[in-house]
């Protein structure tokens, strides 16, 4: 988690700052916040200060308020680890593109060696200024980060481009400064359910979410991996930076990862594939009778099976969803399907399974290791498998 520095200068998005603020304190961040005098026509001190659990910094002199900080600027621009600009005016944009500094929110910008990215708000014309636009090309050319603004209802009556990106999405930057120990690891992820097509209105399939595997896939872009996301249907959100490949049945799903695998270096199979299929697949609905049905079912492809035939270099983790005997099943399919790790969980128990946002986890790797991880939230829980993988991953590398 992070030092955070909001700083808020004045435009009407100020209140939106709040928003923001009081999300990075629920995603588990510091927040110090620092507010220009002309925020301060627009929300208070009191606002900032309740939500971000910290005083409030206004001014370069309120160094008999916070001793702590010493020299003040310097103090706040060495405790942050990203610095957010939230709104960014015109005004303050055009100031630290010409390296002014003559308050304290202007000297801190100036001070830090942490990453600074701007949430810029204004009027569509004035966004659209080419001396605005220069003003934002000299920061991006200097290294500074933008989170640009969107087109929406603007506070001036009109509509355009200058509505400030969402607190979410600013949020969202902070993903990006993760390290980047995954760079250049290709990682093909499975994620989701199959649907086997039984007419064309029905289908079978199961209750995977694909939460588990849009997480690893979703964490290891942010550690930099080249993340290919082989999903059936889910309704999850793609992760920035990640290539989906859709898929619907087991079949698909195969043909998509087969493709994928020999330029892979980690494969991750997250997805609950279905084993069976219906044998026929009706080509009109099929109508209901008196009497019971039977339906016949036919073996799909184990996808990971055939991974762990054809495997040379690549590194290999299974699931293994249990009900009972979750280490026995587990250590089976760690040997039967030729892989190096397996991920097992008890899907009974209360903090692990399907659609939930945690899991507890288990790891068996192919050289006798045990993992057992605590509770933790999935994209934690990725973190952790992912670091598992990576090892193995160099470990191998010539
Ligand atoms: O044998 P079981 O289906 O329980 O194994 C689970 C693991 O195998 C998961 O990683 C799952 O994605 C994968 N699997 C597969 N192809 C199948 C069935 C399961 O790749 N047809």
């Amino acid at each position: 988690m992070a030092n955070v520095i909001v700083g808020v200068t004045g435009g009407i998005a100020a209140y939106k700052a709040a928003e923001l603020v009081s999300l990075l304190g629920k995603q588990g961040h510091a927040v110090r916040c620092i507010m220009t005098d002309a925020a301060q026509q627009f929300i208070t001190p009191l606002t900032l200060q309740t939500l971000s659990g910290n005083p409030v910094y206004t001014s370069m002199f309120q160094m008999q308020e916070n001793p702590e900080w010493q020299v003040e600027h310097i103090g706040l621009a060495r405790w942050a680890d990203c610095v957010l600009i939230v709104p960014a005016t015109a005004d303050f944009i055009g100031k630290v593109a010409h390296g002014l500094a003559d308050d304290l929110l202007s000297t801190c910008v100036m001070a830090t060696a942490a990453p600074v990215f701007f949430a810029p708000a204004m009027n569509d014309q004035m966004y659209a200024n080419p001396l605005v636009q220069r003003n934002i090309d000299i920061l991006r050319e200097a290294g500074y980060g933008f989170v640009d603004p969107v087109e929406g209802n603007l506070a001036c009556g009109t509509s355009g481009k200058g509505k400030m990106a969402s607190p979410e999405r600013i949020a969202a930057v902070l993903e990006t400064l993760r390290e980047q120990d995954m760079k250049g690891v290709r990682l093909v992820v499975t994620a989701g359910p199959t649907r086997e097509v039984l007419d064309p209105v029905r289908y079978l399939t199961n209750h995977s979410s694909g939460k588990m595997g849009y997480a690893i896939a979703r964490q290891a872009a942010n550690r930099g991996a080249d993340v290919v996301l082989v999903s059936g249907p889910s309704s999850q959100a793609v992760p920035a930076n990640v290539t989906l490949v859709p898929v619907q049945s087991a079949r698909d799903m195969f043909e998509a990862v087969k493709q994928q695998y020999a330029q892979a270096d980690i494969v991750i199979k997250a997805a609950a594939v279905a084993d069976y299929r219906p044998k026929t697949v009706a080509a009109q609905k099929i109508k209901k009778s008196d009497g019971d049905m039977v339906l016949e079912l036919e073996r799909n492809p184990d996808i990971l099976a055939w991974l762990g035939e054809h495997k040379n270099h690549q590194i290999l983790m299974g699931f293994a969803a249990e009900t009972n005997d979750v280490k026995q099943h587990a250590l089976g399919k760690l040997q039967r399907k030729h892989l190096d790790f397996i991920a097992a969980n008890d899907v009974t128990q209360q903090h692990s399974g399907f659609g939930k946002d945690t899991n507890q986890i288990t790891v068996y790797g192919a050289d006798g290791s045990v993992h057992e991880l605590p509770v933790l939230s999935k994209e934690d829980a990725a973190d952790c498998l992912l670091n598992l993988v990576l090892e193995a991953y160099q470990n191998r590398k010539p």
